[in-house]
């Protein structure tokens, strides 16, 4: 349960290796969130980041196993987060794979697989906690989709329908959820320097997640239901939303 002055005491990341949720989850350690529990394909990794959010001030901090690609295994997964550790006031759907389009083009499993991990696999585990944040009549789920899913661009269109889908989605839970005390915060970063984009040419307006992470927080603090990062995004995409698709073409193939 958020204390008394409303910050968020305990949050569970999905995809608990993401670095855009880990500075997410550095400012809210950082305003008094003392439970944190990373769900990730490979817990023991995190046992260094675990160690320095108890350092700064986490009294629990727990990494436990999570395949998105395996959604028979998400109720029994989140449930034991919920059943151990009472109320979670937050979760950030933070898991996602950027694939390579060129890759995809040639290997429909591969670009099968991408889209179960960031599509179907959030669809799953939103799923069990919109049911858990119902039930305690509380909760925030924060969902990492992207501008890529705004409009996608013929050099990632595999990607960015993931996220495409995966924002309609989460837009229809929250309006679902209107009324039960849950919310759903979408939010839709550009290019974030991430060890996901490693290599990649930098898109304008290119980010960090550190400054992610603050227009996360002002974006939760001004209670918006949909976070652009960096913020310039939205009128940008405003414009590109309704571009024709031949001049579209030309813009996102620069
Ligand atoms: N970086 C960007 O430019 C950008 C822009 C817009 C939106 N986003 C979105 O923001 C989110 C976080 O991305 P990030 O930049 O922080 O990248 P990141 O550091 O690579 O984080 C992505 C995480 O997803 C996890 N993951 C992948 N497949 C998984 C699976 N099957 N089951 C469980 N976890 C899985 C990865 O786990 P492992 O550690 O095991 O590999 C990794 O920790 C993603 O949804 C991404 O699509 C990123």
């Amino acid at each position: 349960m958020r204390d008394a002055l409303g910050a968020v005491q305990s949050v569970l990341v999905l995809g608990g290796g993401s670095e855009i949720a880990g500075a997410i989850v550095d400012r809210l350690v950082g305003a008094r969130c003392r439970t944190v529990v990373l769900a990730a394909r490979e817990p023991d990794a995190l046992d260094p980041t675990l160690d320095r959010l108890r350092a700064a001030g986490a009294a629990t901090a727990e990494a436990v196993a999570f395949d998105a690609l395996d959604p028979g295994s998400h109720q029994a997964t989140i449930d034991a987060v919920f059943d151990r550790h009472g109320d979670i006031d937050m979760v950030i759907v933070a898991f996602g794979v950027l694939g390579d389009q060129a890759t995809f083009d040639h290997d429909p499993v591969a670009a099968a697989e991408a889209a179960s991990a960031n599509y179907v696999g959030a669809v799953s585990a939103s799923l069990v906690v919109a049911d858990r944040f119902r039930r305690q009549g509380h909760g925030t789920l924060l969902v990492l989709s992207s501008v890529a899913g705004v409009r996608t661009r013929a050099d990632n269109y595999v990607y960015g329908s993931t996220k495409a889908g995966l924002d309609a989605f989460a837009q229809g839970l929250g309006d679902a959820l209107v009324g039960t005390g849950a919310r759903v915060v979408v939010v839709r970063p550009g290019f974030v320097h991430t060890k996901m984009t490693e290599g990649r040419p930098p898109a304008p307006f290119s980010t960090t997640p550190d400054a992610v992470a603050d227009a996360v927080m002002a974006g939760l603090a001004k209670g918006r239901e949909v976070i652009w990062a960096p913020p310039v995004l939205v009128a940008l995409f405003t414009v590109f939303r309704v571009l024709p698709r031949a001049v579209w073409r030309r813009v996102s193939a620069r």
